[in-house]
């Protein structure tokens, strides 16, 4: 079968169609890969060879496709059931960037009807690393909630990328009224997410401190930066800005590979999406565990149409190869829309 393969860390991308169509185990689905989308672990894996298991590696994470196989034990899906999430990452055989691929049957999501196969391929990556900065990292409880003057403040970082984009959906769900912080061109892509009120992340930090501190009055424990450039802002919005009442307060970020000085009241916790079909230490089995707990309810709302999945742009013609020019154009893309690539017709 087609794929686009790295030989090694540092490597190119290129096209091979040399590669061995994978064969689901047990609670394992094969799917069609139909559409993925690109996402910044791509260039960072094939770059630094990090969280890749072995050499030559297929990437691609963003998934949406159809069921093909199911292996012994699988219960959820059927074959033709129309699917999405994200794979396990830089383990041959899951990766989207090839014809067929495995997915875990309890991490993948199924599609909703009123979801295109392209916009599904908007939602895995993006939104289940929102879910665990926002749900499990900020400790906002995962049901749907009105907000009003009165509700605290959920503030994100980044609040116009693919991660943050459903971090403010997320918050906005559970009863937040939510802070977002972006560049101006972006303040109605934060604002179209739910987003009460935006600021420009590229204000000096004390006026970023000061437009915290006047839209919310203090009254927010929880900051998510789904940015990993914003733990300057985030610890001292959680640390000089939050309720300082509040037994506890909570900064999550992105960010997983600097580490963080504790601060006495503040949680802080590092979002590892990476570990995600990972298994053989506490804290990956920890990650599962809230990943398979949360697609239920995830899945509910995005039927339900409360969480939305984002724009995007399409890249090139539709064939596995195309994935060489979205990858390519994804090197000047700006955030905003999720930039997407189809591999096959259906
Ligand atoms: N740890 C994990 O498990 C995990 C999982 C997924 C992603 N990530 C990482 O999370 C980051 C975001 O991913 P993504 O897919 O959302 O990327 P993205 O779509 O490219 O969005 C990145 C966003 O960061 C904003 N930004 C840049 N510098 C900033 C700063 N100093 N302060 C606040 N915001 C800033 C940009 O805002 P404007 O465009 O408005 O300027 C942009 O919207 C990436 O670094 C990615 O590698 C980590």
């Amino acid at each position: 079968m087609q794929g686009i393969v790295v030989d090694n860390a540092g490597g190119d991308f290129h096209l091979v169609d040399t590669l061995e169509e994978p064969t689901p185990g047990r609670n394992q689905i094969l799917v069609k890969s139909l559409v993925t989308a690109i996402n910044p672990v791509e260039g960072f894996m094939q770059g630094t060879g990090q969280l890749v298991t072995a050499w030559p590696i297929v990437l691609g994470c963003d998934a949406s496709g159809t069921v093909v196989e199911v292996g012994e034990g699988v219960t959820k899906f059927k074959i033709g059931d129309a699917v999405f999430g994200c794979t396990t990452l830089g383990t041959p055989g899951h990766s989207t960037f090839q014809e067929y691929f495995l997915m875990d049957e309890d991490l993948t999501f199924k599609k909703p009807g009123g979801v295109t196969t392209e916009q599904a391929a908007t939602i895995g990556v993006g939104l289940l690393t929102a879910a665990l900065g926002v749900i499990i990292g900020a400790n906002v409880e995962l049901k749907a909630k009105e907000s009003n003057s009165q509700s605290p403040w959920l503030i994100v970082l980044g609040a116009a990328g693919g991660v943050g984009q459903f971090a403010v959906q997320l918050g906005k769900l559970c009863g937040y009224r939510v802070l977002g912080s972006s560049s101006p061109s972006n303040t109605e892509v934060v604002k179209a997410a739910g987003a009460e009120a935006v600021f420009d992340y590229k204000l000096p930090l004390d006026e970023q401190l000061a437009t915290i501190q006047q839209v919310t009055n203090g009254n927010f424990t929880r900051v998510f930066d789904a940015s990993a450039m914003g733990t300057e802002t985030g610890i001292d919005a959680v640390t000089q800005v939050a309720d300082q009442r509040a037994p506890e307060r909570y900064f999550s970020t992105t960010n997983d590979w600097a580490p963080i000085d504790p601060r006495e009241g503040v949680a802080i916790h590092h979002v590892e999406l990476g570990q995600i079909g990972r298994s053989g230490s506490e804290k990956a089995e920890k990650i599962n565990k809230d990943i398979v707990t949360m697609i239920p309810n995830l899945e509910d709302y995005l039927g339900a149409g409360l969480l939305r999945p984002l724009e995007y742009v399409q890249v090139g013609d539709i064939g596995v190869g195309e994935v060489l020019k979205a990858l390519e154009a994804f090197k000047n893309h700006k955030s905003g829309k999720k930039l997407v690539v189809r591999l096959a017709e259906n």
